[in-house]
């Protein structure tokens, strides 16, 4: 059996579901919330030592005002109402990204990264203002700055995700198949595995046969 220590996930759909269901497309994202606390619980579980899940990216901005409001104020609320339960959890929080939003938000970020680090069941990388080009053009700048060579090693430690192993399994909700721009050095030997249902449909059983599967996939990693 394949071991399983990340899955990264790209929650596509909660606007054609809060659409189809709701007549709003902010609606899906409220309910996408309700499928990110299941599938952490989930995670925890299986024992998946991290979870990262793309929430905003940098392309996200080109949404109407309305909408991305509204996802931060969900964010906001999120964080400062279940904050407690990742203590309680044993949950440990990490944003990837640039963390350039208002004073406040910044804050409450840092904050909840900071009451949360010692925690050690899982941790959730929260993906926001995230874009993955961006991550490695800033890790090679970084390089350069340092007078350090630009290899494998010295990228991966300059990225958001350093100290992370990479995911073994992405997961990408939503009957689309593209990554978006998310994570693309550390998914470049991942097993990735589409979901025809919406986000906010998205439960245990589909979240269990998509492991059950990776367990058992041979995976050669360019060998035979
Ligand atoms: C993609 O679906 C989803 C997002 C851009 C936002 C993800 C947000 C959540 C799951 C809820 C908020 C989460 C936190 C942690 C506060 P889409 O809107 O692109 O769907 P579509 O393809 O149907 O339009």
């Amino acid at each position: 059996m394949n071991p399983l220590n990340h899955v990264a996930i790209i929650m596509d759909g909660n606007g054609r579901w809060g659409i189809k269901n709701k007549n709003s497309r902010n609606a899906g994202h409220k309910a996408g919330l309700k499928t990110v606390e299941l599938i952490i619980k989930n995670s925890i579980d299986h024992n998946i030592k991290f979870l990262t899940l793309y929430a905003f990216s940098t392309e996200n901005w080109k949404r109407p005002k309305k909408e991305i409001n509204y996802l931060f104020s969900l964010l906001e609320n999120f964080l400062k109402n279940k904050l407690i339960n990742f203590n309680k959890h044993n949950i440990k929080l990490k944003i990837i990204g640039k963390k350039n939003f208002s004073k406040n938000l910044n804050n409450l970020l840092k904050k909840s990264e900071s009451k949360t680090k010692n925690n050690t069941k899982i941790q959730v990388n929260l993906a926001l203002n995230y874009g993955a080009k961006s991550e490695i053009i800033n890790a090679v700048n970084k390089l350069n700055k340092q007078n350090l060579k630009i290899t494998e090693k010295n990228i991966s430690s300059h990225l958001y995700t350093k100290n992370i192993p990479d995911p073994e399994l992405l997961i990408r909700t939503g009957n689309t198949k593209r990554l978006s721009n998310f994570l693309l050095w550390q998914l470049s030997y991942s097993e990735i595995f589409f979901e025809k249902k919406l986000w906010p449909d998205f439960n245990t059983n589909n979240f269990n046969k998509i492991i059950r599967k990776y367990k058992n996939l041979k995976r050669n990693f360019g060998s035979i």
